[in-house]
């Protein structure tokens, strides 16, 4: 099964696609985390994203569907995979569909976690996340030893890109570029809506019933 989260920046879809991914075996492919692997280890496609992603724009649509497409062939995905950030442009959806045809797969559901605009800010600005890409939430989700990570104790940071400049341009850009896809993919019967203000244990009960549907 091949499924994407949509939603605005600090909607949920990292925190979600973990607990689904532990629950389901599903891989998790994260395009902002494959980006931040690169920029770690000054590879040439982290260097190109770099700009782009400190500005708080998308990296162009052709480096990251290559990108998307090379970890998307792997042997692990055969089965399907959990898509958390990509696709999120008209073209990228497109690029998508096209790949998945190739191999005789399609989208098979696209849960839109949605967050009202407010809210998103604060959601960013108290995040802390680990080195492996777990993520927590000063108020909301707090690590049980400040600073720590849960699950392998390594020290958590804040990303660059939480700025709060940087959140409105990532927000602004998200409105823009990436919000026209909830009516493709409704057009398409694939969208279900999830109120992303519910707790996280509300947001990933209504993420597995929706997923439990389409099985
Ligand atoms: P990316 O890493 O994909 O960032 P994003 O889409 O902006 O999403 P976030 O990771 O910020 O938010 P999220 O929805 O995952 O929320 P989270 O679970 O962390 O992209 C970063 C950059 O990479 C882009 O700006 C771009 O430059 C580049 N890029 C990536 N993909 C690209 C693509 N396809 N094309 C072009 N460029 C691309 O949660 C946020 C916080 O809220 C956490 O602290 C969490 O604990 C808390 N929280 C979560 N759920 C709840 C809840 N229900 N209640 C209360 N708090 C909650």
């Amino acid at each position: 099964m091949y499924i994407v989260l949509l939603g605005p920046p600090g909607a949920g879809k990292g925190t979600q696609a973990s607990l689904i991914s532990e629950k389901t075996g599903l891989v998790h492919i994260s395009s902002g985390d494959i980006f931040r692997e690169n920029l770690k280890n000054d590879t040439p496609l982290g260097l190109e994203a770099k700009g782009y992603m400190e500005r708080g724009e998308l990296v162009p649509d052709d480096l990251t569907i290559a990108m998307v497409k090379d970890r998307l062939s792997k042997s692990d995905c055969k089965q399907g995979a959990l898509l958390d950030g990509f696709p999120r442009t008209p073209a990228q959806a497109a690029a998508l569909s096209a790949m998945l045809a190739e191999w005789d797969k399609a989208v098979d559901l696209v849960p839109y976690i949605s967050v009202p605009e407010e809210e998103l800010i604060e959601r960013l600005s108290g995040r802390w996340t680990s080195q492996t890409g777990r993520v927590y939430h000063v108020k909301y989700n707090p690590p049980k030893i400040a600073g720590r990570c849960d699950v392998d104790g390594s020290p958590l940071f804040q990303r660059e890109d939480d700025k709060p400049e940087t959140v409105k341009n990532r927000i602004k850009v998200y409105f823009q570029q990436t919000a026209p896809l909830i009516d493709y993919y409704k057009e398409q019967g694939l969208l279900v809506e999830i109120d992303g203000t519910q707790s996280i244990e509300e947001v990933g009960a209504d993420l597995l019933a929706a997923i439990e549907q389409v099985k």
